[in-house]
């Protein structure tokens, strides 16, 4: 128990800023933010947690090296790309810091961060079943997963997941790839293009009326009961956690291979669009076990859903919905379409985010013609979010001009040219 931590209260009004329930676009700077060593302390999960993550990682390269183009080493993981100098320049003027793009755009097999979660969560649960049936004998290469004994195995169970769209591509691709059956369960009004490529690749999608919260509580209850599926909770699962915590350790290697130091003199700031939270806050989480205080997480959402700043700022213990401050959910990024927070990611890292700044969707439109056009960045508007919060958070916060930045792209390679070209006109 941190004696330090601010007191949570369980009932009350939400104290939501003025500013935010208006729908401006807004820094917050966390003031829970508290240190590392007290957080982490506090934490159900440990650096051992992130560390056997990544062990089970690399226990699936040889199948992923197998099954999929792009994964040579069995790894999805994608570049930390520069900026280009000029675009370098407009952000940051002379100031001496550095601005990164964590390229998840263009992550392999599915072009998008939750690949790192949903990839990683399919993985898991074929490991326990293939386990239990007694398939796994000490020295295995697991290219055997891709094996007729493995995949009859498989084919008599189901993965299911609500999801915004991209979460169920990464267990659609994945799950399929295995031989399991795939059940997504969708919002009615998410992207067409979305649940297309998922009944393309042979899942069934359900689509609900209302908003995605409501998809994934229906499946969550459709599935309960069943011992031959397994429901990936978008909104409260460690392993998909825990996937996305690995990514930070992609993160340092490649800090380390460009010679950019992490440390107390040298502060890391990392921009991550949040939908629900679980990939933001797995990598925030994962980042933090590795750099402690140097990490400054800064979220980043839409204007009119920024369910993780309400549920923060809300300073109450229960969920609290951008519904509930008078927000409206409706965003072009749909990535980002979730009216409440994920609890235990808002438990788990609200105490390490540095900040939350919200964006208008004019702006993602606007930045994602300008990566387009000067950097080549296929992005969708979810992923050019962190750019656009940036660009505010500089504004606010000038002095950090110095320091190094990395805005996670978290996806946007497989748009359809159709969509791509329309979301460009919107600029
Ligand atoms: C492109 C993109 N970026 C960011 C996110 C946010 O991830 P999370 O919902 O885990 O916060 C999503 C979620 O689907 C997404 O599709």
């Amino acid at each position: 128990m941190d004696v330090n931590a601010p007191p949570r209260r369980i009932s009350g009004e939400p104290t939501i800023p003025a500013p935010v329930r208006r729908a401006e676009p807004t820094v917050w700077r966390n003031p829970q933010r508290r240190d590392a060593v007290s957080v982490l302390a506090a934490s159900a999960f440990s650096e051992a947690d992130m560390r056997r993550a990544e062990a089970r990682w690399r226990r699936f390269a040889p199948l992923l090296a197998q099954l999929f183009d792009g994964t040579e080493d069995g790894r999805i993981d994608s570049p930390l790309l520069p900026v280009a100098p000029d675009l370098g320049r407009t952000l940051l003027g002379d100031a001496p810091g550095a601005v990164w793009v964590k390229a998840d755009h263009d992550l392999p097999v599915t072009g998008c961060i939750k690949a790192r979660g949903g990839v990683y969560e399919v993985l898991a649960y074929a490991e326990t079943l293939a386990e239990a049936a007694g398939l796994l004998r000490p020295g295995l290469s697991y290219a055997a997963f891709a094996s007729d004994a493995f995949r009859d195995l498989f084919a008599r169970h189901t993965v299911a997941v609500g999801s915004t769209g991209n979460l169920g591509f990464s267990v659609g691709v994945m799950g399929r790839a295995l031989g399991f059956a795939v059940e997504v369960h969708m919002s009615h009004d998410a992207k067409a293009w979305k649940k297309q490529r998922l009944r393309e690749l042979g899942a069934r999608v359900v689509e609900h009326p209302g908003d995605y919260g409501l998809a994934v509580a229906a499946a969550r209850e459709a599935f309960q009961d069943r011992a031959d599926a397994h429901f990936v909770d978008d909104e409260d699962s460690v392993d998909l956690f825990l996937g996305y915590a690995a990514a930070a350790l992609d993160l340092q290697r490649q800090l380390a291979e460009a010679g950019i130091a992490v440390d107390a003199a040298h502060p890391l700031y990392v921009y991550l669009p949040c939908g629900v939270g679980g990939a933001p806050g797995g990598v925030t989480f994962g980042l933090t076990l590795l750099f402690g205080d140097a990490v400054r997480p800064v979220f980043v959402e839409p204007v009119a859903a920024p369910c993780m700043l309400v549920q923060l700022a809300s300073g109450l213990d229960r969920s609290v919905s951008v519904y509930e401050a008078g927000l409206d959910n409706r965003t072009a990024a749909d990535g980002l379409a979730v009216a409440s927070a994920s609890l235990l990611v808002a438990r788990t890292v609200g105490g390490l985010i540095d900040a939350v700044v919200t964006v208008p969707d004019a702006d993602l439109f606007r930045w994602l013609k300008v990566l387009w056009a000067g950097a080549g960045m296929r992005l969708e508007p979810s992923a050019a979010s962190g750019f656009a919060a940036l660009s505010r958070f500089l504004a606010d916060a000038p002095d950090v001009a110095s320091a190094t930045h990395v805005v996670w792209t978290t996806g946007g390679a497989h748009l359809p040219e159709a969509e791509f070209a329309a979301a460009l006109a919107r600029a």
